[in-house]
């Protein structure tokens, strides 16, 4: 039985991973933050299967602690402060966490078990104001938030790591991936929420920033096969991984509102733009500036075929597929709500 110590289980990618890792029946173990209310968040339907350790990434004692604990053979990173937008407000935690934090896991690695494999969770945000189309392993970095620039050193200091301490180091270059378990203020949760309390009245409209940037969307699911995948190889190496599809955030809203009968025609331009339900003509979509970023990524497509060809790994989760599971579970979730509150 192999022990496995993940950082970020109560996230949307934790949570799929664990249980990934469960059915190879692996030893979980998850560092979990303290806070005033214990919350499982996404794992809270398996918690019994997991080994919880209290640790911060911005404690290097105690992921220390952790690495002594859980005698881990995997370590999976995927705790960060995931959300771009955040990290304009908050640059210095956001650089701790997902920079400096990498550091700190990686020497409590080097200093308990330096045979243990690790699994960086890159991003697909450091290509940022992107230097070609498609993007791939070999693609040089443009990073455009605090976000991607904490996340870039990230990159590196596993890469260094490998390089100076022979570490058995993974990053995996994962492009967007959504999920029924995606936090609220994603645009796509953020979409498929609205659209579900829209469809049954309870909301009137969405409000946006930039519709027109474009992102490659694969569904969290199949990403943590990949990251797996990375260490069962002979050798430590970097990978991207994405759909090698990419589509504008105007798309994702149409064919959201489209999978529960709504179809969405685009008036006027600019700050004035608004979507409106073509058949009452009533607007479901309007823009608010305060949904637009500093410094924006415009576009990101990745090409996935070195860990197509190495891996073994394909996508199997459709676009189209990662729409309709998140509109459905939206509209599952409010009409569950509604039944509450009319017991009410
Ligand atoms: P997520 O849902 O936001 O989960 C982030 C996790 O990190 C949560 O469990 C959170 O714990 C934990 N965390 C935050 N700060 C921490 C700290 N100081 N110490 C310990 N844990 C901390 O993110 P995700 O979508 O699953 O993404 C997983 C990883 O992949 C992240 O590193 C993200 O940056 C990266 N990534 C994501 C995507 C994507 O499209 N999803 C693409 C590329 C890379 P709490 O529950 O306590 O908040
Ligand atoms: N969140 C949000 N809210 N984004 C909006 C909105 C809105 O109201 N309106 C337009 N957008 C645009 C953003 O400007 C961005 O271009 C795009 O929608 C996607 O935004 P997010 O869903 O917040 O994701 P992200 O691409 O910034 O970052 C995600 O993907 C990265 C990988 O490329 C996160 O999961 C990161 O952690 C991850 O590294």
């Amino acid at each position: 039985m192999k022990n496995a110590l993940i950082t970020g289980i109560t996230g949307q990618d934790g949570s799929y991973l664990a249980e990934f890792l469960l059915e190879k029946k692996y030893r979980v173990y998850g560092i979990m933050r303290r806070k005033s209310v214990v919350d499982y968040g996404n794992v809270e339907h398996i918690k019994d299967k997991i080994n919880f350790i209290y640790a911060d990434m911005t404690d290097s004692v105690s992921l220390i602690t952790a690495m002594k604990i859980s005698q881990a053979d995997e370590v999976y990173n995927l705790a960060a402060q995931s959300f771009v937008a955040t990290s304009w407000e908050q640059p210095l935690s956001t650089a701790d966490i997902d920079g400096i934090g990498v550091t700190n896991i990686l020497e409590a690695i080097r200093i308990i078990k330096p045979n243990a494999r690790f699994y960086q969770a890159s991003t697909s945000e450091m290509f940022g104001l992107v230097q070609e189309i498609p993007q791939t392993e070999k693609t040089p970095f443009y990073p455009r938030s605090p976000y991607g620039v904490a996340k870039l050193y990230g990159h590196w200091i596993t890469k260094n790591y490998r390089e100076s301490y022979n570490l058995y180091a993974c990053s995996g270059i994962l492009f967007n991936h959504e999920s029924e378990r995606r936090g609220k203020e994603f645009v796509t949760r953020k979409i498929t929420d609205a659209v579900a309390r829209i469809k049954h009245g309870i909301l009137n409209h969405l409000e946006l920033g930039n519709m027109d940037s474009k992102r490659d969307w694969g569904h969290s699911k199949d990403y943590v096969r990949a990251m797996w995948l990375m260490l069962q190889q002979d050798k430590a190496d970097d990978y991207v991984i994405a759909t090698n599809e990419t589509r504008t955030v105007r798309e994702f809203v149409e064919m959201a509102f489209k999978h529960v009968g709504i179809e969405v025609e685009w008036h006027r331009k600019g700050i004035d733009e608004v979507g409106k339900d073509k058949s009452t003509n009533k607007i479901v979509v309007k823009i608010n500036p305060k949904f637009f970023r500093p410094a924006e990524v415009e576009i990101l497509l990745g090409n996935p075929a070195k860990a197509n060809k190495e891996l073994g790994w394909i996508r199997e989760i459709s676009f189209a597929e990662l729409v309709k599971r998140m509109v459905d579970n939206d509209m599952s979730i409010v009409e569950k709500e509604i039944k509450i509150s009319n017991i009410k």
